[in-house]
């Protein structure tokens, strides 16, 4: 097992490193920026229904759950298609209005969350089209559905999801931009930027993994909080709520995810010197917006956290501790702000002394409804 750990203490935390190279292996083959070519192949012969699609639903649990969300605000941006995300587990059971106009995008690390293989036979029963991406290879749900594609992450062996997130972010951002272009809603110009940021990221990624020191010193002073807040908007929301479920499943600290802009219409009650409150402010269009939801917390003398842009001054006055990141198109962010709150749950699970591996009450995968 010593081995298997490559010299990490943990796996969460060799996975957590591993992410450069799992989201560089999760676009080699479809991504050459230098040509302008993007290719997600397992889209090939179902490019026409993606296209034309009249709605696109995402269904998955947790983690998976959550690139869902990112995978939302990416289609309706560049792709301007409707998209609703949906929790397997509700979606089952809704009786959901499911027409053959639907593309269905079901994701799932492991490939056998119960939950969203029922999801996916009854959108087929219903006529959709079903698109996944799982990151094991040959697995139920892979074979469930009519196409997918593979994210390449490698084995995640620790319960808590780390390098699977990013991969699936990293497919769904290739099919946004793929679909944006082909539609005609991307224009070539900025298409072909973006896919130069894409290539980009494993770079900033192995950049924002530096921060583990300094995040480990933050965790030491708050490894004995008892709740925690995790805020952010647009494209950051998702990754608040990442963060939040991050810490709760591996040190059992109680930490709720939210839209900043929500804290007004009830968790700012919960605001008090003993509330860690962290930010993802990075430089974006809502970052005045994040800033004076910064000061509202400031104001409740909460703890501030807050994961900036390099070279950030305005939040830098603020928090207790910024955690730069480097700058990156605000769609492509939640690759890298995503990874200090992993590093973050990390240090803290480890300073209480559970076991980040496998936490309590929880499974790889959750085979049973
Ligand atoms: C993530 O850290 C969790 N352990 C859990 O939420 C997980 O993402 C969820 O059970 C879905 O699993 P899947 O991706 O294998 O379908």
């Amino acid at each position: 097992e010593a081995i298997e750990k490559g010299g990490y203490e943990h796996f969460m935390l060799k996975e957590i490193n591993e992410q450069p190279r799992s989201i560089a292996d999760c676009m080699r083959g479809r991504l050459d920026a230098q040509n302008g070519r993007l290719i997600v192949g397992g889209l090939r012969d179902y490019i026409n229904k993606f296209q034309n699609a009249d709605r696109i639903i995402i269904t998955a649990c947790g983690t998976s759950w959550h690139a869902g969300l990112v995978a939302e605000y990416l289609f309706e941006e560049f792709a301007r298609i409707p998209v609703e995300v949906e929790y397997a587990s509700e979606f089952r059971y809704r009786n959901p209005v499911i027409n053959e106009g639907d593309f269905v995008i079901a994701i799932s690390q492991s490939g056998e969350t119960a939950d969203t293989l029922a999801a996916i036979e009854l959108a087929k029963s219903k006529g959709a089209t079903i698109f996944g991406v799982c990151n094991v290879v040959g697995s139920s749900i892979a074979r469930a559905t009519h196409a997918g594609s593979y994210t390449h992450a490698g084995p995640e062996i620790g319960v808590a999801s780390t390098k699977a997130f990013t991969a699936q972010i990293s497919v769904l951002t290739m099919m946004a931009l793929m679909l944006g272009y082909q539609r005609g809603t991307l224009s070539e110009t900025k298409y072909i930027q973006l896919l130069s940021e894409l290539e980009a990221i494993p770079a900033k990624v192995e950049k924002a993994l530096k921060l583990n020191e300094q995040i480990e010193k933050i965790s030491e002073q708050y490894k004995d909080a008892r709740n925690f807040l995790y805020l952010g908007r647009g494209y950051n929301f998702p990754v608040a709520l990442e963060g939040a479920l991050k810490l709760k499943e591996i040190s059992y600290i109680h930490a709720e995810g939210y839209p900043a802009a929500e804290m007004k219409h009830g968790p700012i009650a919960l605001i008090d010197e003993e509330m860690p409150v962290v930010f993802i402010a990075t430089k974006d269009s809502s970052y005045e917006k994040v800033v004076s939801n910064i000061q509202e917390v400031k104001a409740r003398k909460g703890k501030i956290i807050a994961v900036v842009t390099e070279g950030d001054t305005s939040v830098k006055a603020m928090a207790d501790h910024v955690i730069e990141i480097p700058h990156a198109h605000e769609a492509l962010v939640p690759l890298i702000s995503v990874v200090p709150l992993q590093l973050l749950s990390y240090h803290i699970a480890v300073m209480r002394g559970c076991n980040v591996d496998q936490p309590r009450n929880l499974a790889k995968s959750v085979t049973v409804e």
